[in-house]
């Protein structure tokens, strides 16, 4: 099933319903945010749903300038409304399928559960073009679903979330942490590593190189 899912209103409201369910979800956002410099001003976030890292990030970074881009228009419109049409905060529709918009350059780009959903040629085109917008020294920070190593660990996540197999969401496009990290380092990213891991999740940070 095409990542279409998420411009049904059911699909949206599920999520946005059960998102701060998903266990430890709250320590590897942490992770994320810990990594994110606190001088960062332009910060992008890819697939940024409700705008819920968006959200987290003002608290630490009060005069940022967030972008946000996804490409279901009821997500956007629940951004809209978390973050009160806050002006410093730019809501972009977009496909990430497609390369990403001239969108101006970035201190920091991150990303939460949105990235998985793309076909894997495309993420690792993605992590170019990311490694494009930053600037030297930006960080890129992805929190995100991977892969298991073995379908036994698959079977063991799904135990610890409490959901049934067949509640796995048909549009994930799961892959495993290492393949991500050699492309991140491929791409020119320094420090490339897991900097969290619970099973599926995964907090993959790599650093633009200073100039
Ligand atoms: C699991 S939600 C995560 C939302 C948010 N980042 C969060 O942490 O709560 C996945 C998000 O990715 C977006 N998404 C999925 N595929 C996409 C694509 N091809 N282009 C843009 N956004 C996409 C969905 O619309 C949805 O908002």
């Amino acid at each position: 099933m095409p990542a279409g899912e998420w411009t049904t209103a059911e699909h949206v409201h599920r999520y946005l319903g059960r998102a701060g369910e998903c266990p430890r979800r709250a320590e590897g956002e942490s992770v994320l945010l810990e990594h994110v410099p606190r001088d960062a001003r332009r910060i992008l976030d890819l697939g940024t749903g409700d705008g819920r890292l968006l959200a987290l990030l003002q608290i630490d970074h009060p005069r940022m300038l967030g972008v946000g881009l996804d490409f279901s228009e009821l997500m956007l419109a629940a951004a809209r409304e978390r973050l009160a049409d806050d002006e410093r905060i730019r809501l972009v529709e977009h496909d990430l399928a497609d390369p990403l918009p001239a969108i101006g350059r970035f201190d920091a780009v991150v990303s939460s559960m949105a990235i998985h959903h793309l076909e894997h040629e495309r993420k690792r085109s993605l992590y170019g073009e990311v490694l494009d917008l930053l600037e030297p020294g930006g960080v890129f920070a992805n929190f995100e679903p991977v892969a298991s190593a073995t379908h036994r660990l698959h079977l063991a996540f799904f135990a610890a979330i409490d959901e049934p197999l067949e509640h796995e969401d048909p549009s994930d496009r799961l892959l495993d942490v290492e393949t991500q990290l050699a492309w991140l380092r491929e791409c020119g990213f320094d420090d490339v590593d897991c900097y969290w891991k619970w099973l599926e999740m995964a907090l993959l940070v790599g650093v633009k190189p200073a100039a």
